[in-house]
């Protein structure tokens, strides 16, 4: 029984739905990422899109990780919340010019760019400031992520990165263009990487482009290899802390780093996704022709990730110590696959009772959307209650 961790008195008197996060579990998570990268030309740009709650940004940013950025919203968001310009990555394959001159107006670390119209446009408003952006080629490696297709993001069927071909030509680019500054090339094969050896075909490729780089007389500051580290949503208790030790020796094993070169990661769904739970209470017990449903007050509005990939969350009754019956947990949207999970096994359940939805702390409050004129849950912090 692991209800011990969550102070469920407490939560009986809140308003649910609710975003609840462990703390001392990301602090913990943040330290051993801080460890491994120790006394290493590693560099850590923490993911924005996967959690963008000021209070986990903050903590984040107090750890030195630089952040990851889509759009310069998160870019304005990531600086409020004290992460430096010069550790800031911007990514994204459609940037617009706004949000590219907010890069350029704060200096940022880096732009990853997708496509050779990207890099005109970048070179021209840079050129419009009299600013010098530093670049980062984001390459698509056609690597297979092993993942599920909506979040595979290697493959040369993906809109993603810019195709090796077209690499002469953005070459003479750089050359004919002062505003802009190749400073290293940038990956993502992919999110919820479990099979690590995904990262190992990564390895081997990057050392192929950067051995044709190194042949045209270019070398390359940094590598950029994305995110994309896997946890274990089977059992958020077992095994609360991806497996950061492995991960980080297989790029010192496979990746061979040139002189001065640094090594850079965009982690976003290890770093947060087993700090949170998305908290819900039993609006109905139904009982169907079938099976029983739990009728929760959460719904796909609040945690899309079952609904839009058919993801795992490890979901338990905190309320009940009755024996285990199987479930079916539904939202209350009127969409079919407004479901959380199907036969799971729970303690007895009543109207009333809390309910879990474990490893939340990822995708999960960044894409609330208020579909049916819903409230956006709240979110509470083991800190503070
Ligand atoms: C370019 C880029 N970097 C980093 C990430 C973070 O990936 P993850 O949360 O799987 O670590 C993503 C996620 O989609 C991404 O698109």
């Amino acid at each position: 029984m692991i209800k011990g961790i969550f102070p469920t008195e407490k939560f009986k008197y809140i308003e649910t739905p609710f975003y609840w996060y462990d703390m001392d579990l990301l602090r913990q998570t943040l330290d051993v990422i801080r460890n491994e990268c120790n006394h290493k030309p590693f560099h850590v740009h923490y993911a924005i899109k996967a959690n963008a709650n000021p209070v986990i940004l903050k903590e984040i940013a107090s750890y030195g990780f630089g952040a990851d950025c889509v759009s310069g919203n998160e870019i304005l968001l990531a600086l409020e919340c004290g992460f430096k310009p010069d550790q800031i990555a911007f990514a994204g394959v459609g940037k617009t010019d706004r949000e590219i001159g907010i890069g350029l107006d704060h200096d940022i670390f880096c732009f990853n760019v997708e496509s050779i119209p990207e890099l005109a446009v970048l070179s021209s408003l840079a050129a419009d400031r009299k600013k010098k952006a530093r670049v980062a080629l984001r390459i698509n490696p056609n690597v297979d992520a092993h993942t599920h297709k909506y979040i595979t993001t290697g493959l040369n069927e993906n809109k993603f990165g810019i195709n090796e071909q077209d690499l002469p030509e953005i070459l003479k680019m750089f050359q004919d263009s002062p505003q802009i500054e190749l400073i290293g090339m940038h990956f993502h094969i992919g999110s919820q990487i479990t099979d690590l050896s995904s990262f190992e075909d990564l390895c081997v490729k990057a050392a192929t482009l950067q051995q044709w780089f190194n042949e045209q007389g270019v070398t390359l500051p940094m590598i950029n290899v994305g995110g994309g580290l896997g946890i274990n949503y089977q059992h958020p208790n077992h095994c609360p802390i991806a497996d950061f030790e492995s991960y980080f020796r297989l790029f010192e094993k496979y990746l061979r780093l040139q002189e001065n070169q640094t090594l850079h990661f965009e982690l976003g769904r290890s770093m947060v996704a087993p700090c949170g739970s998305l908290i819900t209470r039993v609006i109905y017990v139904k009982e169907g022709l079938e099976k029983k449903f739990l009728i929760v007050d959460a719904g796909m509005t609040d945690l899309i990730r079952p609904a839009l990939y058919q993801a795992f969350h490890h979901i338990e009754n905190i309320s009940s110590d009755m024996d285990y019956l199987p479930y079916d947990v539904v939202g209350p949207i009127c969409e079919s696959s407004d479901v959380f999970g199907r036969e799971r096994m729970l303690n007895k359940s009543s109207r009333g009772d809390l309910i879990a939805i474990r490893s939340a702390g990822a995708y999960g409050e960044t894409m609330v959307s208020q579909y049916n004129c819903r409230e956006k849950p709240a979110s509470y912090f083991s800190d503070h209650i």
